[in-house]
């Protein structure tokens, strides 16, 4: 009797525990830069594209072929060219090694860096226009809140990285800063009307 109680209960312990895993891991998928590109490269939403564009992150695939990454790839042993070492890459892209069941469509290209998705969660069920707007419904749909948690940043930003920086993540988050203008942060949907408005 004992036993096969404890079974039962076991049994809705690993059913509830596969759940978890499933919704976490599986369920949201990376689009890719160009996917949010169609909105947050509006002056009226902030741009947040361009201030990408320009920044380190964007450029982070481009360093690998580098002289210096070469160097700092061939003291650690690697053979082949940095830009084709997983050692190297896992960092330096977005979602590296990722089995092809988490994009949404063809893998995200080594080319765009460390894009949106690698610091905002895959984005293939909050970058919808309605729940963009709403940042609950954003991160019930998979939006991660990168400014609130560090370890968005410290899965890269640690001492596995051979030219580590001591990171002090209020500092840096201020360093990358893309901000929605304050006069239409929470309100876009209808500023945009506005704007239209106007235009006519
Ligand atoms: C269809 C248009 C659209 C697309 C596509 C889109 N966004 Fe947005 N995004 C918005 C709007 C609108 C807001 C809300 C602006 C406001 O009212 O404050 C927003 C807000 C955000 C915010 C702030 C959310 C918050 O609550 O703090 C982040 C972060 C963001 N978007 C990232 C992304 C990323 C990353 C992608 C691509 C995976 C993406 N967006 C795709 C329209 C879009
Ligand atoms: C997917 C890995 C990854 C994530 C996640 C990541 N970064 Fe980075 N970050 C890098 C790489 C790689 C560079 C170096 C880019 C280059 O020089 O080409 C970098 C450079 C920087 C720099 C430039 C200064 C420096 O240290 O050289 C700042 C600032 C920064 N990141 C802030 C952040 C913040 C804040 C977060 C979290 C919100 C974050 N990063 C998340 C990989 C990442
Ligand atoms: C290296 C990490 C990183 C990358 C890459 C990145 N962001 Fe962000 N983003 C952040 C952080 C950190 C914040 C500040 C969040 C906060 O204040 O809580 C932020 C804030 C935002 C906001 C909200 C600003 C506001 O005023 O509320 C938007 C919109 C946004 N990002 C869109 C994007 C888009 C679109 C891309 C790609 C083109 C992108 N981000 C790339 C880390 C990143
Ligand atoms: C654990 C994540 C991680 C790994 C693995 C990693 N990097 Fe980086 N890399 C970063 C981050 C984060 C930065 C920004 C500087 C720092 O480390 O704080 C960076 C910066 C760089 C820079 C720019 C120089 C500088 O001082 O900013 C070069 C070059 C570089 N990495 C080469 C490499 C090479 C080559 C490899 C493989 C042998 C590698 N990285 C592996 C995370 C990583």
């Amino acid at each position: 009797m004992r036993i096969g109680l404890f079974g039962f209960t076991l049994g809705i312990g690993f059913a509830l525990v596969a759940g978890a895993v499933a919704a976490s891991a599986g369920d949201f998928k990376y689009v890719g830069v160009s996917k949010c590109r169609t909105c947050h490269k509006k002056e009226l939403i902030g741009n947040q594209y361009d201030a990408w564009q320009n920044g380190v992150h964007a450029k982070a695939y481009e360093t690998l072929k580098s002289d210096a990454a070469q160097k700092i790839a061939a003291e650690k042993g690697i053979s082949g060219p940095a830009q084709e070492a997983a050692e190297c890459l896992s960092c330096h892209v977005t979602a590296y090694g990722k089995d092809a069941s988490a994009f949404a469509s063809a893998p995200i290209e080594n080319e765009e860096g460390v894009s949106c998705e690698s610091c905002h969660g895959p984005g293939s069920d909050y970058r919808k226009k309605k729940v963009m707007a709403d940042h609950a419904a954003s991160v019930a749909a998979g939006m991660w809140e990168p400014g609130k948690n560090a370890e968005v940043c410290t899965a890269c930003h640690n001492a596995e990285s051979p030219t580590f920086k001591p990171f002090d993540h209020a500092a840096r988050v201020k360093e990358i800063a893309h901000p929605i203008p304050a006069e239409v942060k929470g309100r876009y949907i209808e500023a945009e009307k506005e704007a239209r408005a106007k235009k006519k």
